[in-house]
């Protein structure tokens, strides 16, 4: 999979998918990321990328110049990859969920814009952009780590980047339900044991013993996600 990410933050965005399981997906070659600086597209001397929004109010909006500019020269790159999706990371979208990650992953080649200061001019928004996600309720100061969430999720779901031991498919959310709790050696620390169950090595008792507490704990902490 190859993702282009336009931002005008680009040191922001290269930290947190160079290292860990992204940063090795990326080193594999398994996911082609790259990182594009929409300051390079700015207009005039002083390489302006964003301006005040018409009608007033507070905040500075990306230009629409810059941003069609950019993604006409990302298109360019490697035209034997056709875009799939151009998603903008926004507040103002629907929240991400891990059967949008799912869905995404079928993609061949995604582009990702983030935002920064008071969003982007609608104009792109209604002649590019395909998808819009948010990552939550709540307002970042720019789209650049919602862009980093959104890979990391993508990521460790490519087949052979993650190995069995941290197996995607058992993780929270993959089949509605949060995941149990986990624990490893020592079995005994200041008090606090280890429940029994996991040490019988019986792998039926630790099975159901999972799912029940999959479901007590989804019921207490989200119930939204049984329809409870
Ligand atoms: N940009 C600022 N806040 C955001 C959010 N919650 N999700 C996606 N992009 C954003």
């Amino acid at each position: 999979m190859r993702i282009d990410i336009i931002t005008a933050l680009p040191h922001l965005v290269e930290s947190p998918l160079s290292h860990s399981i992204v940063g090795r997906a990326r080193a594999a070659g398994l996911l082609d990321v790259h990182i594009h600086d929409l300051r390079s597209f700015g207009l005039g001397r002083y390489r302006q990328i964003d301006d005040e929004p018409y009608g007033g109010g507070a905040g500075m909006v990306l230009k629409v110049e810059p941003l069609f500019d950019c993604l006409k020269a990302v298109m360019a790159e490697s035209p034997d990859i056709p875009v799939d999706e151009v998603i903008y990371m926004t507040p103002d979208a629907q929240v991400l969920t891990q059967a949008t990650v799912n869905g995404l992953t079928l993609k061949s080649r995604l582009v990702v814009i983030a935002g920064h200061y008071k969003g982007i001019d609608q104009r792109v928004r209604d002649a590019v952009v395909t998808m819009e996600i948010s990552i939550g309720d709540y307002v970042l100061s720019g789209g650049e780590l919602p862009a980093c969430v959104l890979v990391d999720a993508l990521a460790r779901l490519i087949p052979g980047v993650i190995t069995d031991a941290e197996s995607a498919l058992t993780d929270s959310f993959q089949d509605g339900l949060l995941d149990a709790p986990m624990y490893t050696r020592p079995a005994s620390y200041r008090g606090m044991d280890v429940p029994n169950v996991l040490l019988s090595g019986n792998h039926e008792f630790i099975r159901e013993w999972r799912e029940r507490m999959r479901v007590e704990k989804t019921r207490r902490i989200r119930p939204d996600m049984l329809g409870d």
